[in-house]
Parts: structure tokens; C-alpha cells; sequence
């Protein structure tokens, strides 16, 4: 699986994306180091905080299918149409991320023709996990 490869699932996952609030739709594909993905979308609700991100979606959905470790991830968001930007994971989504995902775990941003990888280790450093907890 190349990264381009991720990022154009991820761009598909978007088109998924329940966004009838914000209207702006997020994709992610999440690469298991077995080599599956998962897809997620973002999935708004009318009271707004029961609002899942596509990354914790995707997330909860390989979790939930019995995988702990990863690869990647690759994110497309923006308003509705064409990605031009870069969507970085909100704050709640990094913290998921580092429970399962180790600092060099790659993220992808940006859309299926132009993109850039970065790490976990980048996006949350210094990161509250459970060795703070032992
Ligand atoms: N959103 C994501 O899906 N991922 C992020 O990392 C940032 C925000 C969604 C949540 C909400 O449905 C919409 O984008 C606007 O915040």
C-alpha cells in the first residue's frame, strides 16, 4: 500500500461523510501493520457533541475488529467539494491515536494528489498515555 493509495481511500471514505451541520467532510483511511484499512468518516449529530470524527471512527471501527497495531493514516477534510487544504486531526482524535500508535505512526494530510506526511510524535508531543498511569 502506498501513500498515495491511502490517501485515495481516504478521499473515498469522505464521500461517506454525514456532515449536514458543518458541512465539512472528513475522510480517514487507517493502514494496520497486517495491511488492512479502515475507513472512517466524520459523523455529525444535531446535538452536536455526540459528533464522531473520521479519524476516531476508523479507529473504533479496527479496534472494534480486534487490531492494535498501525501503520498510518491518511485524513482528507475540508468544506464541501474539492480538498485544497490540509486537515490536521483535532486534539481529541491525536490523543486516540497515541493510545494505540506509537510517535513515528505517519500521518497523511492534504488530498489524493498532494500530500505530506508527518508523525504522532510531531502533532502530539510531550503526550499524557498510560505510562503516566503505572
Ligand atoms: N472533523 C473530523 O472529522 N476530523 C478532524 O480531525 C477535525 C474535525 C469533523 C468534525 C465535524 O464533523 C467537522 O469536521 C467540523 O468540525
Amino acid at each position: 500500500m502506498t501513500d498515495a493509495e491511502l490517501m485515495k481511500l481516504a478521499q473515498k471514505a469522505r464521500e461517506m461523510s454525514y456532515s449536514p451541520y458543518s458541512h465539512f467532510r472528513v475522510g480517514a483511511a487507517l493502514l494496520t501493520k497486517s495491511g488492512k484499512v479502515y475507513a472512517g468518516c466524520n459523523i455529525e449529530n444535531a446535538a452536536f457533541s455526540p459528533t464522531n470524527c473520521a479519524e476516531r471512527t476508523a479507529v473504533f471501527k479496527a479496534v472494534s475488529e480486534g487490531e492494535r497495531e498501525f501503520e498510518a493514516i491518511a485524513i482528507v477534510g475540508g468544506k464541501e467539494g474539492e480538498v485544497a487544504e490540509f486537515t490536521a486531526p483535532c486534539g481529541v482524535c491525536r490523543q486516540v491515536l497515541s493510545e494505540f500508535c506509537p510517535p513515528d505512526f505517519k500521518i497523511l494530510l492534504g488530498n489524493e494528489n498532494k500530500f505530506e506526511a508527518f508523525t504522532l510524535g510531531m502533532l502530539l508531543p510531550f503526550s499524557f498515555t498510560e505510562k503516566n498511569l503505572s
